[in-house]
């Protein structure tokens, strides 16, 4: 079983998501997979409403507001996600902390916020480039997860996915071994912090540049998962391609 999720980032508003939820057709992936979309939060409505649904799918927002409510003007909480459709919660997405410049202390709060409206975190988790030359790898996706760990081992469930910075929208690919030692790390952690049982329960993502010609390799690696997958799922034949490759 792996699970396979597709970020839409800032693409496929309702029209558009409309088109892709009618031609999707996820028959063909096997059924032990589990599918996640994250729609832009205006295209939630119409990716979880029944007219457009496709059953095998499930729903995420890509962002959430830390308060419930509030003046924060722009912003959508995890309860009004919740309420149009949303069951995950992307957290800490590199775009968020490198565009945005979310931090530590915000994606605690933003975990925090997901669980108590019912939302499953995903807790995105990565290094850039001059952190991994400079050998800092597991201290910083360490640092990232260890900022959350205590919101995240309440939650009924959550996952991580590991999204090495420099491999985001570039076309460049960390090798399955690259993704194997980083989710090696995230693993010790979390077995340490939830015990042996506690953290097979949670599943660590890859992603970075996974698309169709790659997805398969990526995901026989070990402690790979599954894949969170940008560009690449925007396109209803190629995100089932990449669903339906991870057998
Ligand atoms: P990408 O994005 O597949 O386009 O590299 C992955 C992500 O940002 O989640």
């Amino acid at each position: 079983m792996a699970v396979i999720a597709g970020n839409w980032k800032m693409h496929l508003g309702p029209s558009d998501a409309t088109d892709f939820m009618k031609s999707v057709d996820t028959a063909s992936v096997p059924t032990v997979h589990e599918l996640i979309v994250f729609p832009p939060a205006v295209s939630l409505h119409v990716v979880s409403s029944s007219a457009a649904r496709d059953p095998r799918l499930q729903v995420g927002v890509q962002n959430i507001h830390w308060e419930d409510s509030g003046a924060f003007t722009g912003e959508i909480s995890a309860p009004m996600a919740a309420d149009a459709g949303a069951t995950f919660a992307l957290v800490g997405h590199s775009e968020r902390r490198h565009v945005f410049g979310e931090s530590d202390g915000d994606t605690r709060l933003k975990v925090k916020a997901a669980v108590r409206a019912g939302l499953v975190p995903v807790l995105c988790v990565g290094e850039t480039l001059q952190e991994r030359q400079s050998g800092r790898l597991d201290e910083v996706i360490l640092r990232q997860l260890d900022a959350t760990l205590d919101e995240l081992r309440v939650a009924e469930r959550f996952l991580i996915a590991y999204e090495p910075v420099w491999a985001i929208g570039t076309g460049e690919t960390a090798t399955p071994a690259d993704a194997s030692d980083a989710h090696a790390v995230l693993r010790a952690r979390l077995e340490d912090a939830l015990g042996v049982a506690g953290s097979a329960t949670v599943p660590i993502l890859y992603g970075g540049s996974v698309k169709p010609g790659n997805a398969a390799e990526l995901m026989s690696a070990a402690d790979v998962d599954g894949v969170l997958v940008g560009g690449a799922s925007l396109d209803p034949a190629s995100f089932r391609e990449i669903a339906a490759a991870t057998g």
